[in-house]
């Protein structure tokens, strides 16, 4: 299994913050935010990894991981010409995945949790978490414990489960990237992804324990850096 970092986008929920660099080299506490997602694709034992970021920051990213050698892993990078979605910024990695299943992980992403991924098959997993504020996330339709739909950014969520910035998926994600129509925010969408995978009988949801936040607002941002003082202590 492959690792894919998605660490583009234009951080604009983060302004004046990201005018001059971008969302995913700013602090959480005491290390740079693509740190995070970085060690959660190394614990779990992905030793080739894509970061794909956008045209103007991606010398920064270079300056800041270089080979990936100081983790123990082989970090290669991808340029997005343009924001144009997650789903967008993951279709680049086609080539890189090299018909390997993949792990992506939002560059603005923080666990707490470890992971194992050596028990997936094919399909699709997501990760799950119950959280206060689900209408700013991707939010799950349950029938037990089974999704049978992903709203995205619901005004009215269903339930309070969000899905995380955290996804496997098999080979056959980028074919169905390549069926995607652009959402009304004119992005190739994740949970549209996820969704195909629905209508196939194939993603698996996970729910996790541990802690988890983005990172991509003022108030995230603090409570992703409050988290990890905490557990400092
Ligand atoms: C993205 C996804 C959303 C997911 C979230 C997790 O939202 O579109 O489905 O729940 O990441 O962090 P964004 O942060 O791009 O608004």
């Amino acid at each position: 299994m492959k690792g894919i970092i998605l660490a583009g986008g234009t951080g604009s929920r983060l302004q004046p913050l990201t005018k001059v660099t971008n969302k995913h080299l700013l602090p959480v506490y005491d290390k740079p935010m693509i740190y995070y997602p970085l060690n959660t694709l190394v614990k779990a034992g992905i030793k080739d990894i894509l970061i794909v970021s956008g045209r103007g920051h991606a010398g920064h990213f270079l300056e800041l991981l270089g080979s990936g050698k100081n983790f123990g892993v082989n970090i290669n990078y991808a340029i997005q010409e343009e924001a144009g979605g997650i789903a967008q910024a993951l279709s680049l990695a086609e080539d890189f995945a090299d018909n390997d299943s993949v792990a992506v992980i939002l560059g603005d992403n923080v666990f707490q949790n470890d992971f194992i991924f050596s028990d997936f098959k094919d399909g699709a997993r997501v990760y799950i978490k119950e959280v206060p504020d689900p209408q700013r996330f991707g939010v799950v339709t349950l029938d037990r414990d089974k999704i049978t739909k992903i709203t995205e950014k619901p005004k009215q969520p269903e339930t309070n489960w969000a899905v995380t910035g955290l996804y496997i998926y098999d080979a056959t994600v980028f074919d169905i990237i390549k069926t995607l129509k652009p959402s009304q925010r004119g992005e190739l969408e994740i949970t549209d992804v996820n969704n195909a995978y629905i209508q196939r009988n194939a993603l698996e949801a996970r729910k996790i324990k541990g802690f988890w936040s983005d990172a991509g607002t003022f108030e995230s941002l603090y409570r992703a850096s409050e988290f990890v003082r905490n557990s400092k202590q």
